[in-house]
């Protein structure tokens, strides 16, 4: 049976730390839990999914229901050669997951290592670090659709992963809710060290093995990006934008030394951190909000922020970076 609470506060309950209340909050674990709660949802009534709530915004109270799961079971589903799939439960932390894999000997995760936030959300925003990407190893998603009173499984090529994207955040958006991710991941990996100074970092640590890569990208992300139990952030805050190649190309005769990645059709991927970098950003801080000192991608909240505080600060970044460089930088992070 599902739970239910009323007037939950969720400043715990999300990582940027902003104080706001939900009308309603109700903990769900499997299909039946959510064929009940929404057989009993008044009309018109509106919800919200929030797992580890580490990629949200809340902009004020929410006047409506939130739900949040609560299935925590990873179990191995099948095994085929060095094939092993693994059914993860939406409310696990995702970096327990992580552990688990990398403690017996299961690849394909490792350099998604100390993401915060709950499985169930890794397909939402194809979450993606260290050369590597949740659409890598995702099998398959199984979900509840409310409009259709049933739960479904979308194969990897059903959910159309992109950068920082996929169907959750688009047809599919308000229309389904994640209770279980299934991952391929392999008893023979192969090692991604091709990003940044991972490499160099597992080689100081006494070479490839998945323990090292968990350990080297930990390292990296301690050092990079702020402790949202230390202050309030909730990661990157921008995508890097894709952009036409032309004005790549032109951006980078103007800025020699702009990073800038290769992204097919015809498109280049720029780094937001950079762009906003170069406008002077990094490390101010305007009232109770702020750029971190040390990744120009990460707002944080020095304690008492509202979600409008951020929203302005996060404005003021985009004029900036689209008058410099003629380029528009979308949020990553979901207002609730
Ligand atoms: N840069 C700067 N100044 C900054 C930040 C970055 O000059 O303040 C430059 C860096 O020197 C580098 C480039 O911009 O040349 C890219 O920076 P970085 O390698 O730190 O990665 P990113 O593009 O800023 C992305 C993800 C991160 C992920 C890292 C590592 C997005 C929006 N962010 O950041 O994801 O950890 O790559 O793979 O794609 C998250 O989503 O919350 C997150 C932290």
């Amino acid at each position: 049976m599902y739970t239910i609470e009323e007037n939950k506060p969720l400043l715990g309950l999300n990582s940027f730390r902003i104080a706001a209340t939900a009308r309603r909050f109700v903990g769900f674990c499997g299909g039946d839990d959510l064929k009940a709660f929404f057989a009993d949802l008044p009309a018109g009534e509106p919800w919200y999914v929030l797992g580890g709530g580490n990629n949200v915004l809340p902009t004020g109270d929410y006047d409506g229901t939130i739900l949040h799961p609560l299935c925590r079971d990873i179990a191995v589903e099948r095994r085929e050669g060095d094939t092993v799939s693994v059914r993860v439960g939406a409310g696990v932390e995702w970096d327990d997951f992580v552990a688990w894999a990398v403690q017996r000997g299961l690849g394909g995760v490792e350099n998604l290592s100390a993401i915060p936030g709950y499985a169930g959300a890794a397909p939402v925003q194809n979450i993606g670090a260290y050369g590597a990407e949740a659409k890598d190893t995702v099998e398959c998603v199984e979900c509840y659709l409310p409009d259709e009173r049933r739960i479904v499984s979308l194969s990897a090529e059903a959910c159309r992963f992109g950068y920082r994207d996929s169907v959750f955040k688009r047809e599919l958006r308000g229309r389904a809710v994640i209770l279980s991710v299934v991952f391929r991941l392999s008893s023979r990996p192969r090692f991604a060290l091709r990003y940044g100074d991972v490499a160099s970092r597992v080689r100081e640590l006494g070479g490839e093995s998945l323990e090292n890569i968990r350990r080297a990208v930990t390292d990296i992300r301690q050092e990079k990006l702020p402790d949202p139990a230390v202050l309030g952030n909730a990661g990157s805050f921008f995508k890097n934008p894709v952009v036409s190649c032309a004005l790549a190309e032109k951006l980078a005769r103007e800025y020699p030394g702009m990073p800038c990645y290769e992204a097919g059709d015809g498109l280049s991927k720029l780094a937001a951190g950079w762009l906003i970098d170069r406008c002077g950003w990094k490390g101010r801080r305007e009232g109770a909000v702020g750029v971190h000192e040390r990744q120009a991608l990460v707002l944080v909240n020095y304690g008492g922020a509202s979600g409008a505080d951020v929203l302005a600060l996060a404005g003021k970044i985009r004029s900036d970076v689209r008058e410099r460089f003629g380029v528009s930088i979308d949020m990553e992070v979901n207002l609730l």
